[in-house]
Formats: C-alpha cells, structure tokens, sequence
C-alpha cells in the first residue's frame, strides 16, 4: 500500500457496456486527485471505446492480451497484479461479474483479479432486471464476500430507454469513493478475537459452539484495509488468515486471554467477537472417557470472561467492542451486556433456527450508548465494512471528546 507522499497507483479495467464511454473520463480524474493510471481493455470493451482514447488519457499504452509475447514481456500480468494498489473495473458487466465470481482466468482483467492483492472496486452497469436477476446478486454478494467492494450501481434513466437501478455511478463519484473510501484507521492497531473456543473433555472430545469466524476473519480484513494494524486471536476455524493480519491459533478460553493480554499493551481498540465456551469441564480426562452404558455427569465450571476482562483492566484500549448472540429480546440484552462489560459498542444479531451462525450473510444491531445502527441482513465481509466506519467514527468522537 501506497505511503502518503507517493502517488496511488490504478489500474481501470474496462469491460463491453455502453458506460465504457466514461471510462476515459474516470482515467483523467483519477489522474487529476494524483494517481497513476494503468488500463487493461477486454475485448467487449474495444466495441465501445477505442483503445488509442484510453492509452491518450492514461499516458500509457493498454494492457489488452493475457498471451501476448510482446505485451508480457513489458508489463505482463503478474507485474501489473504487483504494481497495483487499486484496480478498478468500470463499467462491470454482469459477464465480468460471473467470471470473477468463478476465478475464471480466461483473459488478461479476470487473471489480474485473481493474480492482485490489491484492492478490487467493482462499478456494475447493466440494465435494471440483469441487476436485479438471482444470478447477479449472488453474484455480487460471492464476490464482496472475496473482499472486492461495489460502487453502486445508480438509479436513474439507462441506455436501454429504461429506468431504474443499474447505471453506473458517474466517474465523479467513484473516484470520491475510491479516493477516500480507505485507510481512515491508519496508525491504529486492533485486537480481535474469533471463532468458538474449545475446552477439552478428554484427549479427543470437547465441548464448543457452531462459530464458523467468519464474522471476526472479515472485521480483520475490514479494518486492516482501512489502514490498521490487526492482531487475530482464533480459536479452531477453517478460514485462511486474510493479508496483513497477524494470527494466534488458541484452543481454549483460557490460552484465548492469554494470548490477548500479550498483546493488548498500546492498543487503540480490543473487538470480541468469539463465541467464548462460558463454561469448560472441571477436569479434563488424561484418557478417553469409557462407554459404561451409564448415564453420565460432566462437572463444568464457568471460563474467564475475556471482554470484561480487557474492559476493566488498567490496559484498557479506548474502545472495546461486544458481540451478543441473543435467542430474543434483543435491545434489551444487548444494552445489558454494554453496560455491565463496561463496553463502548455492542453488535447484537438474533441466533438460532438457521440464523448468523456458520452462515455466510448475517444482520446486526449495533448500540453505543447514545446511538443504534441497523445493520440490515448482507455479507459478512459487507458488515465488516459497515462495522469499520462505525468502529473509526467512534474513534474520532473519542480523540475529539478527550
Ligand atoms: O455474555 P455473552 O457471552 O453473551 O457476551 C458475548 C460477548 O462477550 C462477545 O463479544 C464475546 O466475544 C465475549 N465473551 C468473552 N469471554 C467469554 C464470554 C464472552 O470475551 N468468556
């Protein structure tokens, strides 16, 4: 990622949409707030637009073949894949959207997108019933959960004499969103925790929960984009660690608090979004328990509550974070639990009968104690987002209040 002073640098993909006829004008803006533009063509994209506009815009020839000798021996894909802080594709037809939905690498745009790890701003376009068509939206949702960001589409009237949600937003408004949609928690460093605990029975049991981390993976990712520094602490899940954080595996409740007070020294905000077993079992068997046929009794005693814990330590970060899974009265539990953990923000969500738990999209509520945010049902990583600007508002009111 780009330092302050030099320039950000982007990559615009174009695809084959009417509203490639702005393409050239969202280069020279970008170019204007400071950036350096690189733009790779699709073949649809050369029957709107004209490649010699684009390469007069940027400064810089066209990036069009993934197999092209000559073309990859300057910058071939790999190269651009690293160069790249941003790419931004506009306009993104629903084809486009379908391949990379896909991973498919079937030309020199989708094989960028896979190779980047850079940031991918999606800006569809299409006519109003392909957006709202199933495919699209499952679409668009599998691919914001990889990470990438939509910007828009807008409503209005489209080029097929319809009207409605689907046009692109105008290159104005991407590049505000581009430009500033980002890294507003710099110099800030997090401490999450994520996924359930598992607290053993014996050598091969345990007693924990259905957590799948996800939610806690995609508020790390959410806020390491936004410029911060993240340390992960999980306990067992399935998910790749995304880039940039740092992670601690932990089984228990009790090795998941030690591991955050090692590093909870000099944190600006401490986020627990474990599901924390309560309880684990008294002792645990050196041997496998033996089937008796009896029934049997399993003695528990209740785990360390790790956010009260970080709340009322002397290490207190400025802003500490709940999650509250809660079966009903949802507000209610939710201001509950805010106030006796002595928290500065709670995130509440209803569990059970197939709700939030091992599931891919998720709707919160999040209270502070003078606000409340409705956060309705969307990905997990499209919350983290919407979680990260409320997390660095609240930041800001702090600094600003002390
Ligand atoms: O009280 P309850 O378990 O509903 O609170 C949930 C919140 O407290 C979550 O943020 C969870 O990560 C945290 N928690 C914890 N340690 C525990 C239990 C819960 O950090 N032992």
């Amino acid at each position: 990622m780009t330092g302050q002073t030099e320039a950000r640098k982007i990559i615009v993909g174009v695809t084959g949409g009417i509203a490639a006829y702005k393409s050239p004008e969202l280069v020279r803006r970008l170019r204007d707030s400071g950036a350096e533009v690189r733009v790779v063509m699709t073949t649809g994209a050369k029957a709107f637009i004209s490649p010699l506009t684009l390469q007069a815009v940027s400064g810089h020839r066209v990036h069009e073949h993934l197999l092209d000798a000559d073309a990859e021996a300057g910058m071939g894909h790999i190269e651009l894949a690293r160069w790249a802080d941003d790419l931004i594709i506009a306009p993104a037809t629903a084809h486009v959207l379908a391949r990379l939905a896909t991973g498919m690498a079937d030309d020199l745009l989708a094989t960028l997108a896979l190779a980047t790890e850079a940031r991918i701003w999606l800006a569809p376009a299409m006519n109003r019933a392909m957006w709202q068509s199933r495919q699209v939206s499952d679409n668009c949702r599998r691919l914001e959960e990889l990470g990438m960001y939509l910007l828009g589409p807008g409503d209005g009237g489209q080029a097929c004499g319809e009207t409605g949600l689907g046009r692109m937003l105008e290159p104005d408004e991407l590049v505000a969103e581009v430009m500033t949609g980002s890294a507003s928690l710099a110099g800030r460093y997090f401490i999450i925790t994520a996924g359930p605990t598992h607290e053993p029975l014996d050598p091969v049991r345990f007693l924990g929960n259905r957590s799948s981390g996800r939610m806690g993976f995609a508020l790390a990712q959410a806020l390491v984009e936004a410029g911060a520094r993240v340390d992960l602490v999980t306990g067992p899940v399935n998910l790749a660690t995304p880039a940039g954080v740092r992670r601690t595996d932990v089984q228990t409740a009790d090795q998941m608090l030690t591991a955050v007070f090692e590093s909870i020294s000099g944190a600006d905000g401490f986020i627990g979004v474990a599901a924390v077993s309560d309880y684990r079992p008294s002792e645990a068997a050196a041997d496998k328990i033996k089937k008796t046929g009896e029934s049997l009794t399993l003695q528990l005693e209740p785990n360390p509550d790790i956010l009260a814990s970080v709340a009322k330590s002397e290490k207190r970060p400025s802003l500490v974070m709940g999650f509250a899974a809660e079966t009903r009265n949802l507000e209610a539990a939710a201001r509950g639990k805010l106030k006796t953990k002595k928290l500065d923000l709670i995130a509440a969500n209803l569990v059970g009968n197939g709700l939030a738990f091992d599931r891919p999209d998720n709707a919160l509520e999040v209270f502070s104690e003078q606000h409340h945010w409705r956060l309705e049902r969307q990905s997990k990583m499209a919350l983290a987002r919407r979680l990260t600007a409320i997390i660095a508002e609240q930041l800001s009111s702090e600094r600003k209040t002390a």
